[in-house]
């Protein structure tokens, strides 16, 4: 079941798109990293796969200056041979129950990568699923906390993106977040 794949909130665009994040357009991409910023598997691994070696050189000086990155946080760099201008490295949580902070957590990193790509005057933004790969986040969960909170950041209007865009790996995953915009597009009970 797929749903919609684009709404507009706020005057921006909220939109999906399936495939390799490294492959898609757009001023930051936002990275599924790790609090000590160190690569790995999944989006990480396909980050530094694709941008190459000067996003880790620049995570290297950005690690000696602050140590680590909380989760709920991001740093940012640029982004290399990538096709975009800054990678948003956010650290998402690593799902256990539900009732460690988790949503909270995931939610802080969406808000955060809003944030930053607004700092750094972006206006396109893609966000991969975050935490909801190695991390465990149960996807539904995941997806329906991603697209609340990205679309209550660009609902608020300061911000300079025009458009962001969920790029999900996997039809699975893409109808997930499908449900989760369609639910979101609904003109809600109180109007
Ligand atoms: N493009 C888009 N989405 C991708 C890609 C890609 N190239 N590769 C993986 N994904 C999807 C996964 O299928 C999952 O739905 O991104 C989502 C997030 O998965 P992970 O990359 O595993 O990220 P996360 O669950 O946040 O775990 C972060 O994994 O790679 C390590 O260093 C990273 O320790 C950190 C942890």
């Amino acid at each position: 079941m797929a749903g919609v794949s684009e709404i507009v909130v706020g005057g921006s665009v909220l939109a999906l798109a399936e495939g390799d994040i490294t492959r898609f357009t757009a001023d930051a991409i936002v990275n599924a990293a790790n609090s000590r910023l160190a690569g790995g598997g999944g989006v990480d691994g396909a980050i530094h796969r694709a941008g190459g070696p000067s996003i880790m050189a620049e995570l290297d000086r950005i690690r000696a200056e602050i140590g680590s990155c909380p989760t709920g946080d991001a740093v940012v760099t640029a982004a290399g041979d990538l096709p975009a201008r800054w990678v948003i490295h956010a650290v998402g949580p690593v799902y256990r129950d539900g009732k460690q902070g988790e949503p909270e957590l995931l939610a802080a990193c969406y808000r955060r990568a809003l944030e930053l790509a607004a700092a750094h005057s972006a206006r396109s933004i893609s966000f991969p699923a975050i935490s909801a790969g190695i991390y465990g986040y149960p996807v539904a969960e995941a997806a329906r906390i991603a697209v609340s909170t990205v679309a209550s950041g660009l609902r608020q209007g300061e911000s300079s993106v025009e458009r962001a865009t969920f790029v999900l790996f996997g039809r699975e995953v893409f109808d997930i977040f499908a449900a989760a915009l369609d639910r979101q597009g609904r003109p809600s009970a109180d109007g």
